[in-house]
């Protein structure tokens, strides 16, 4: 994605380097404008040199390329961190004297200003007004963090940290191409939890509900993607719009997968599926054997044999295919945190070992996620980006911020 990074004036500037670094790591294409004010803070060549680019203040510099006009036009997203007071003014006037300015007239993307300044001048009606005029145009105008700012004072007005501007910038851009931004795509998520019987009545099975998966998949469809929902057992209903393959074991569902993933360009393992099988399904009712003086309490012993690993499955076909990242391949993991790591350190271990793309984590517990309406997630990435944390939120939330994610990747290769 082409980014153009507006800095301004303000202490925060430095922050802003951080926010860069999150772009470029993640193969986006950054151009930093900072303002003149911006340059008494964080110098040109710290933006030059993490960027990979030259960075202008002014419309002078180059001017056969029309700078002026030619990076708003061309930016698929434009984000000012810090935004002060003095560039809300500007911008919600349409004032054009410097790059930033001129770029924030002649952008038609995605916009997002993060404010950054001294309580007062935040919630000054001015600055209120001028945030107002911006919001009701189409950008969005993140709020502010409250805590220490530059002295000994402390209040609203500091700059969010960097991982959640990056998080509100993939949401502005996912909010603006929403409605079709995975348009002409071809989606498979499984959802729910796969059942193995162990006779005509009864099986083993796990607590999932589908909610999850299927918030993913009604996402999806919004965003405009052709999806097939592979069912296992949900305890709620399929989205409409969306092809429902019904399954019921990890064999099954393993079986359907594969089959589905051939042409597909993202698939999500969203489903709960059971390690273990019983080994053998008896056809008619397993019953307690009846002794004539009641005197017998055994119980049979249920012997399991493992089933696939269909994540990991996945992974191996694709690499065998030699597809590169198509599809890309997004595991979950339902994860409590044990004795031997926390709940990142234990779903880190297992993004590696599983060989996918991107990997959902679930803090998981009796009480929450299974069935809940909402849920705690980090979203790790095999290349290595800190985790981003999403929650406690409501599944669609997590399914928009996790579409976001997949969709950055699928603009960066
Ligand atoms: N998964 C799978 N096939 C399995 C088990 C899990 O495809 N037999 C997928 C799940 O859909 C999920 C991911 O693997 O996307 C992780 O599932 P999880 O149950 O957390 O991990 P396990 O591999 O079962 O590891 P463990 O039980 O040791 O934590």
């Amino acid at each position: 994605m082409r980014v153009v990074l507006g800095v301004s004036g303000g202490i925060a500037a430095y922050k802003a380097a951080s926010l860069l670094r999150r772009f470029t790591e993640s193969g986006h294409d950054v151009t930093v404008v900072p303002t003149e004010a911006a340059l008494r803070f964080v110098g040109a060549p710290t933006w030059a040199a993490l960027s990979g680019k030259p960075v202008a203040t002014d419309v002078w510099t180059g001017v056969d390329q029309v700078p002026h006009v030619r990076i708003g036009q061309q930016a698929q997203l434009v984000v000012v961190a810090p935004a002060t007071a003095d560039l809300l003014a500007k911008a919600a006037t349409g004032q054009a004297d410097d790059l930033l300015t001129a770029t924030l007239l002649t952008a038609r993307c995605p916009v997002v200003f993060a404010p950054a300044m001294h309580t007062e001048m935040w919630l000054h009606p001015a600055t209120q007004a001028n945030v107002a005029t911006l919001r009701a145009r189409g950008a969005t105008v993140v709020e502010p963090a409250a805590g220490r700012l530059t002295g000994a004072d402390s209040g609203p007005g500091r700059l969010p940290e960097p991982e959640e501007l990056y998080a509100a910038c993939l949401a502005a851009v996912g909010t603006a191409g929403g409605q079709g931004s995975l348009q002409g795509l071809r989606v498979v998520v499984s959802a729910g939890g796969t059942r193995e019987p162990l006779d005509p009545v009864r099986f083993l099975g796990n607590r999932s509900s589908g909610k999850q998966g299927v918030a993913l998949a009604a996402e999806a469809r919004r965003r405009g993607a052709q999806v097939v929902l592979v069912a296992a057992n949900l305890a709620v209903p399929a989205p409409s719009g969306v092809t429902v393959r019904t399954v019921e074991t990890a064999v099954q569902m393993e079986a359907a997968m594969t089959a589905e993933v051939a042409d597909a360009d993202v698939v999500v393992m969203c489903a709960a599926v059971a390690d273990f099988r019983p080994r053998s399904y008896a056809a008619t009712k397993i019953k307690k054997t009846h002794a004539a003086d009641g005197s017998d309490d055994s119980a049979p012993v249920i012997e399991l044999v493992r089933n696939p690993d269909i994540l990991a499955g996945l992974v191996r076909d694709r690499a065998r295919r030699g597809s590169g990242l198509r599809p890309v391949i997004v595991g979950f993991a339902a994860e409590t945190g044990d004795a031997s790591g926390s709940v990142l350190e234990l779903a880190r271990a297992k993004l590696t070992r599983k060989g996918c793309d991107l990997l959902v984590a679930n803090e998981v517990g009796v009480d929450t996620t299974f069935g809940q309406d909402s849920s705690t997630v980090h979203i790790l990435s095999a290349d290595g980006r800190p985790a981003r944390t999403v929650g406690p939120a409501g599944k669609d939330v997590v399914a928009a911020a996790v579409w976001d994610e997949i969709g950055g990747r699928l603009r960066a290769h």
